[in-house]
């Protein structure tokens, strides 16, 4: 596998591989690499000829210090991985690498997806996503570019930033890769207890319940039982649960045809979000 640190050196390398007929696949990444980055990288190895794994902790989509400074960053672990893996370059930059000193602002208009349920938690995020992804493209300049659905509004937002910036990318969804007990795979897990870890089974067990009863229930119903649900989990602090339309995401109504239901919920000091396509 080839490591590279800077972008001059990765863009010439990439343009050899695409005058030699080559598709690039990107799986841009913050690192701490677990199943969930494996199978994209899979998905990409599948779809394209050389695939590329960034591992980059963005500082602009932190809303809070304290998570931009705690966030792991295994390296060694995470360069064995994706050796294993079979990923063919990896982009590494350092922070300096990828923002100037005197970077200028980055604003996209990405409309109402912005402030609503992760937007609305973590004001700024979304424009600190698709500042660093733009640069990301800009640098690689995939063919293909893979995100997990774990982040289902990132999708969304990023795909938004594709159609209005007409970015050369085809975007692909790879589904959430879950625990054997049910929780989605996230970087973030390292930081939960035992005792957390069995708590926050409730937020796929929550989304399961909602599939199950999708069918024989109307939208209110299955609010009232998701709400019944979590008030017997004291353990998890909820910051929202929807059940939104999967383009939209505003809240889904009985004929929306793509419905997907999201959930946010603290354990103990972390973060935790999980999400499940329901129609
Ligand atoms: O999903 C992530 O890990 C990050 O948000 C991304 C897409 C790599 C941008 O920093």
């Amino acid at each position: 596998m080839k490591i590279f640190t800077t972008k001059g050196e990765i863009a010439e390398y990439l343009l050899q591989k695409r005058s030699a007929g080559k598709t690039i696949g990107l799986v841009p990444t913050m690192g701490a690499l677990h199943n969930g980055h494996i199978s994209l990288l899979a998905q990409a190895k599948a779809a394209t000829g050389e695939v590329v794994c960034s591992i980059f902790v963005n500082p602009t989509q932190f809303n809070d210090p304290k998570d931009l400074e705690k966030y792991p960053r295994p390296i060694e672990s995470d360069i064995e991985k994706l050796k294993s893996a079979g990923c063919d370059v990896l982009f590494n930059p350092p922070v300096s690498e990828v923002y100037a000193a005197d970077e200028p602002a980055w604003h996209l208009d990405i409309g109402p997806l912005e402030n609503m349920l992760e937007g609305k938690f973590r004001p700024g995020h979304y424009q600190g996503v698709t500042q660093v992804v733009f640069k990301l493209f800009d640098i690689i300049k995939p063919d293909m570019a893979f995100f997990g659905q774990k982040d289902y509004q990132q999708v969304l937002v990023i795909s938004r930033m594709v159609e209005l910036l007409k970015l050369p990318v085809k975007m692909v969804m790879c589904p959430i890769v879950r625990e054997p007990g049910g929780l989605a795979m996230s970087s973030r897990n390292v930081h939960l207890s035992a005792q957390e870890k069995q708590d926050a089974l409730a937020l796929s067990q929550l989304l399961q319940l909602v599939k199950e009863n999708f069918a024989t229930h109307t939208l209110p119903e299955l609010k009232e039982l998701a709400a019944g649900f979590m008030s017997q989990q004291p353990a998890l602090r909820m910051e929202y649960f929807e059940i939104a339309d999967g383009d939209t995401l505003y809240p889904a109504t009985a004929d929306t045809p793509k419905v997907v239901a999201l959930v946010a919920a603290w354990a103990g000091k972390t973060r935790l979000i999980d999400n499940m396509i329901i129609k």
